[in-house]
């Protein structure tokens, strides 16, 4: 959600701090901060907006602002509006201790009551700024940092990810984690402490992923780790592979328009060495040990949330009508606090791009704890809910910036369908069958690339649409998920009001809204259901609405219906949304590039939900 880095060695720490909250910006984005100690004394520059207002505020500074030791924050405000006031760092009473947060501390309000009645005055509204205060009080018993923030989390409920640095012990950073993703970069002479390696790489590629319940306490020579209960733990320094120019725009105006134009590649990758066309088969070394669980499971669960849900919704499609496994899709939010009647032997997949959405994780949790098999398909290596799974597959699409995901989903289809033909070969499936399917997927790529050679007509129905208030997306099977990926990408970048409908499912509700002005999106291939669909469209013409339609190159009867048409190479049915998605994506980017608005950033939004 927030973004974490923080830096103890000899160098001015300041220019890489601001470099690695600019490079962390994406998680939250409403106001930074920054805190360093020098000759044994605090200086703390924090700002509503972004992490370019704070480095215009240290620039006029005038170089004044140098240290060895510090630490920065990058917020998505939870308690208390995005101001100055509210922005971390926040001190204990004393003002000789800082701290940075990540999470929410639960039982906040009680702990702050609390402190009132001490005499404690706060100066915003933050739960971080209570425990500051918290860790304050226990230093004053403890006289020991490591102690006091050991203490301190002993009474807290909630999830944080944080450091903390105090002018009492100006040689260490204290860094903690429970539910909130922190790691360690390990340097020669210098350390790093940071929520995610995108903020470090360039200094160090030597990580050590903390764990929920530790605590570790960083100098300049190492780092050492404990529990809350001050038990030692032995943590494994691992290498991250993360390239520099995989975080760079790579001269893109915006990460999202790089990352849609990635997907070739991304879905390339997401299938390398796994897909055998040949066999009709597939590979996939993170099953290997639960095949065995897979094949007898009685039913499959997926949960997720926002665009990985709606990869749940066509997976089940895959899985289903390929593999013909029974699958229930819910979201991960929902799922959590049903108690949901789960079976050992019910296989539930999580599907995350960040692999630290906290509700998503919390489902993760929620099922092994009834004893499920539980697998993710996650995009971050090494994230939470990666290792907290029994097994899974990454999708490989490679860091992810823009806060509206794109070829995360893509490559989440294209290791469903992965799954789904192994899962479908192992029950059965002819390798000839298993062959067609593996030269479909292995031809996605190329139809990728195929529309985005291609994308003036999206850029005229843009111009055409910019204005509008509203706008309404219609699909059928596998590709109603894709209409609601497309109102999804068009609400989060363009603050465009849109809905997502099975296409006729309209004629019982949202038929009422339309009228000559209406723009309604509709995804119409040559599949089983294409006269269906054709003639959900002569609903909407009927009624004036002006028809876009998503449709394959050789439909000739389409350009009789709909004011514009958007081509798309035919694709086998349930692996179709992975090209159909595409044009809406671009639509929702030139639209929201027409109108101005931040697309990489939108307003309310932050990368990775680590909060519920
Ligand atoms: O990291 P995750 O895939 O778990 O994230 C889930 C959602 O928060 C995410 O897909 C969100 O809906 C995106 N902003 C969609 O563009």
């Amino acid at each position: 959600m927030c973004g974490i880095i923080g830096y103890i060695g000899e160098k001015n720490c300041v220019p890489i701090l601001l470099e690695g909250l600019r490079r962390l910006e994406y998680r939250g984005y409403d106001s930074a901060g920054i805190a360093l100690i020098k000759d044994g004394r605090f200086h703390i520059q924090k700002k509503a907006g972004k992490v370019s207002d704070l480095a215009e505020a240290i620039r006029l500074l005038d170089g004044t602002f140098t240290a060895t030791l510090g630490m920065g924050h990058t917020r998505w405000a939870t308690h208390g509006e995005p101001n100055d006031a509210n922005a971390h760092p926040h001190w204990d009473a004393t003002k000789k201790i800082a701290v940075i947060h990540n999470g929410i501390i639960e039982n906040y309000a009680a702990i702050r009551t609390k402190l009132v009645r001490d005499g404690h005055t706060f100066t915003g509204k933050t739960d971080t700024e209570v425990l500051a205060h918290l860790i304050g009080v226990m230093y004053e018993e403890s006289k020991d940092l490591t102690t006091a923030v050991r203490h301190a989390l002993a009474e807290v409920e909630g999830t944080y990810g944080l450091v903390v640095l105090s002018v009492h012990e100006p040689d260490k950073m204290i860094a903690a984690r429970k539910g909130s993703p922190l790691i360690l970069g390990v340097g020669e002479g210098e350390n790093f402490v940071a929520s995610d390696a995108s903020a470090i790489v360039d200094h160090t590629r030597n990580v050590v992923y903390l764990d929920d319940g530790e605590i570790a306490v960083v100098t300049r020579e190492g780092f050492r780790t404990v529990t809350i209960d001050d038990v030692s733990v032995t943590k494994q320094v691992q290498e991250v592979t993360l390239e520099l120019s995989q975080i760079e725009r790579g001269g893109y105006e915006h990460f999202m328009l790089k990352e849609i134009n990635e997907q070739p590649e991304t879905i390339t990758n997401a299938m390398r060495g796994r897909l055998l066309v040949d066999q009709g088969n597939v590979v996939l070394g993170g099953l290997r040990h639960v095949m065995d669980k897979l094949l007898c499971a009685r039913r499959f669960v997926i949960t997720a949330c926002g665009t990985s849900w709606h990869a749940g919704l066509v997976g089940k499609y895959m899985f289903e009508q390929i593999a013909k496994m029974p699958t229930e899709v819910e979201y991960a939010s929902e799922f959590r606090y049903r108690n949901p009647i789960i079976r050992s032997d019910d296989v539930v997949f999580l599907i995350s791009q960040s692999g630290e959405t906290a509700d998503t994780l919390a489902a993760a949790r929620e099922a092994k704890a009834k004893h499920a098999t539980v697998l993710g398909i996650v995009n971050v290596v090494g994230s939470s809910i990666a290792r907290e799974s029994h097994g899974g597959v990454y999708i490989h699409a490679g860091p992810e910036i823009g806060v509206a995901s794109t070829k995360a989903f893509t490559s989440q289809l294209t290791v469903l369908a992965l799954i789904t033909l192994m899962l479908a070969r192992a029950r059965g499936m002819s390798e000839a069958d298993g062959r067609v399917l593996a030269e479909e997927i292995a031809s996605l790529p190329d139809k990728v690339r195929a529309i985005l050679r291609n994308t003036e007509t999206i850029k005229a129905i843009a111009h055409e649409f910019k204005d509008t208030p509203t706008a309404l997306y219609l699909g059928r099977g596998a590709n109603f998920p894709v209409a609601l990926e497309g109102a999804l990408k068009l609400k989060e970048i363009s603050y465009i009001h849109a809905e997502g409908y099975p296409a006729a499912e309209m004629k019982h509700g949202p038929i009422a809204l339309i009228d000559e002005a209406m723009p309604v999106v509709v995804v119409v291939p040559k599949d089983a259901i294409y006269e269906k669909v054709m003639s959900n469209i002569q609903e909407v013409r009927a009624r004036k609405g002006r028809i876009i339609a998503v449709a394959n190159e050789d439909d000739d009867e389409i350009e009789g219906l709909a004011e514009f048409v958007i081509r798309v190479p035919r694709t086998y049915g349930f692996f179709g949304p992975i090209i159909n998605v595409i044009p809406l994506q671009l639509l929702a980017y030139y639209i929201a590039v027409a109108r101005g608005t931040n697309v990489d950033q939108p307003r309310n939004l932050a990368k990775s939900v680590t909060v519920e």
